[in-house]
């Protein structure tokens, strides 16, 4: 039987051109807080919690622990990625071959450091590590359509868009948002 590979199998930090993408650790909370209450990051991400205290409780939960990397230019967090290793949907019969074979990934960077590719090039180390290090099969991320930086940093990375569903989301604002869903094949990655 295929046994998965995790992020405890891999060699840590991974280095790409400009950044370092290592394991989160709890003593990153206030680093992560600094970016993540700014409106521009919590407008879209999932969760996000009221104050520095509720963060920080959420951010060191050990399941939030093990799917966050952080993301450093030059010593300084300037984003984190959600790597979750999931297994894909399969029949009844061939479910185990199915396990840990793909990946649902997400980020949220400083939008200080935005427009110069960082979080791009962030996530294109996160496609490296999903295909090379975990062998995976698959990675899927989704976004609220209106998140245009978002889906476009997508694209730019060479994800399909597989869906747009409408009003099928809710917005903390209250309002029901189309979304779209992107993936990509570790075949398409390697072309
Ligand atoms: C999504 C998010 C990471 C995108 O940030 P971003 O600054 O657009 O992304 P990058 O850092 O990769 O920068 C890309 C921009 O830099 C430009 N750029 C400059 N140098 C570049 C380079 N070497 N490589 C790629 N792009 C480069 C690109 O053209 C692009 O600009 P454009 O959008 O005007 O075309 C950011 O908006 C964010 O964190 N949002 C809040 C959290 C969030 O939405 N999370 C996802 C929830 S689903």
């Amino acid at each position: 039987m295929r046994v998965p590979r995790t992020l405890d199998d891999l060699t840590w930090p991974v280095r790409t051109e400009r950044l370092l993408i290592r394991r989160v650790s709890p003593t990153d909370a206030a680093a992560v807080w600094r970016y993540r209450k700014l409106p521009a990051v919590y407008d879209w991400i999932t969760t996000a919690p009221v104050d520095e205290a509720a963060f920080g409780t959420y951010f060191v939960d050990p399941h939030r622990q093990a799917v966050t990397l952080a993301v450093e230019l030059e010593g300084l967090v300037i984003g984190d990625l959600y790597l979750h290793i999931e297994d894909a949907w399969a029949q009844t019969e061939v479910r185990d071959e199915a396990r840990g074979v793909q990946a649902e990934i997400g980020w949220a960077f400083d939008p200080e450091q935005g427009g110069r590719g960082l979080a791009t090039e962030a996530v294109e180390g996160m496609l490296g590590i999903c295909f090379t290090g975990l062998g995976l099969r698959r990675v899927v991320a989704s976004c609220f359509a209106d998140n245009t930086p978002s889906w476009r940093l997508m694209e730019r990375i060479g994800m399909r868009r597989e869906t747009h569903a409408v009003s099928e989301s809710l917005h903390r604002s209250g309002l029901w948002l189309d979304g779209y869903g992107y993936a990509l094949l570790a075949e398409e990655w390697r072309a």
